[in-house]
């Protein structure tokens, strides 16, 4: 039988955003980071998550160093292009001129010419729990930065950060469910969802939102997948939804009109992850929906809650 990859994630959250960080992890990998470590058998692109900071393919798991570098002897890595490095979150107590030694060690074992400066691979190493690892090492590029500076925002529109999780969230990192946000104001979660792959759609009842939100897909080379409709009149069906309730700080909206929102979400999802500023548990268990997992957001004096409603 073909034994399955491991992958050990390196992971970091600001304190506040704690919460969301380990209910985006449950909701990807089905388990938790220890110690701001995560092991995985999911290969899921660093990228795609911003509390990622690696992933390391795991090659070679060994106790001992040595039996790396005869592991290495054994199985003969041919590369050129590649660069070597030491995994500063792995490091436990090894100095700096320790990694170095050990570096070189496995670098004399590696057939090929290295690129330190623009490697087309990475090769690392580290020691976690006791034992060493090595392996393929690929960093967030971080572009997702990029999204911050939209030509549109609002002060209500949802952080980048906030966005991309609630999108991996729904998804559960799967690239083949279909999702919907029906309320998309100007996009966001539009944006993080196409730019990661997935199957994306939104609807916006404001024609300026829309137009709006359409200039920020484009701005970023992305398909308009956004339609100027009111979600009651949506007729597909989705996997997931993600529904950012208008609330009513920022827009007039009812109680009865936040409960007709998250009725039609129930009626066109299977899922949805409601995003409130209030405690609205009541409202997703009236329309049906089963409140499966939860966390919230508290930045300055904005609290966010989020919903995993099945
Ligand atoms: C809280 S905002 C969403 C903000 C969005 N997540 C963002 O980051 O820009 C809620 C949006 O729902 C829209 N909306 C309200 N009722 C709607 C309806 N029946 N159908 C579609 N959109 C609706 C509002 O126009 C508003 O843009």
């Amino acid at each position: 039988m073909k034994e399955s990859k491991k992958f050990l994630y390196i992971i970091n959250y600001p304190t506040f955003e704690e919460e969301l960080c380990m209910l985006e992890m449950r909701s990807i990998f089905n388990t938790e980071p220890k110690d701001k470590i995560l092991i995985s058998n999911i290969d899921f692109n660093p990228s795609y998550s911003t509390f990622i900071k690696s992933q390391l393919e795991i090659l070679n798991e060994e106790e001992n160093f040595e039996d790396i570098l005869k592991k290495l002897e054994k199985d003969i890595i041919t590369l050129d292009d590649f660069r070597l490095e030491f995994i500063k979150a792995l490091k436990g107590d090894i100095s700096y001129s320790e990694r170095f030694v050990y570096l070189s060690k496995i670098g004399d074992k590696i057939v090929g010419v290295p690129d330190i400066k623009s490697p087309k691979l990475v090769l690392a190493l580290g020691k976690y729990n006791e034992k060493w690892v090595f392996g393929i090492h690929e960093k967030n590029d971080k572009l997702w930065i990029t999204h911050e500076k939209k030509p549109c925002s609002y002060s209500n529109s949802l952080s980048v950060r906030v966005a991309k999780s609630v999108v991996n969230i729904a998804a559960n990192g799967d690239k083949n469910i279909k999702i919907i946000d029906p309320c998309c104001g100007v996009g966001t979660t539009i944006v993080e969802g196409l730019s990661m792959g997935y199957k994306i759609w939104g609807t916006e009842i404001s024609e300026k939102n829309t137009n709006n939100a359409k200039r920020n897909l484009k701005f970023f080379n992305l398909e308009p997948r956004i339609t100027h409709q009111d979600m009651h009149t949506i007729k597909e069906n989705y996997n997931s939804s993600i529904v950012d309730i208008p609330y009513g700080l920022f827009s007039h909206i009812t109680k009865d009109q936040q409960q007709d929102i998250i009725d039609t979400a129930r009626r066109i999802s299977k899922k949805m992850i409601l995003i409130t500023f209030e405690d609205l548990d009541h409202m997703a268990e009236k329309s049906g929906f089963k409140i499966v997992d939860r966390c919230i957001v508290i930045k300055g004096s904005f609290k966010r809650y989020i919903l995993v409603c099945e």
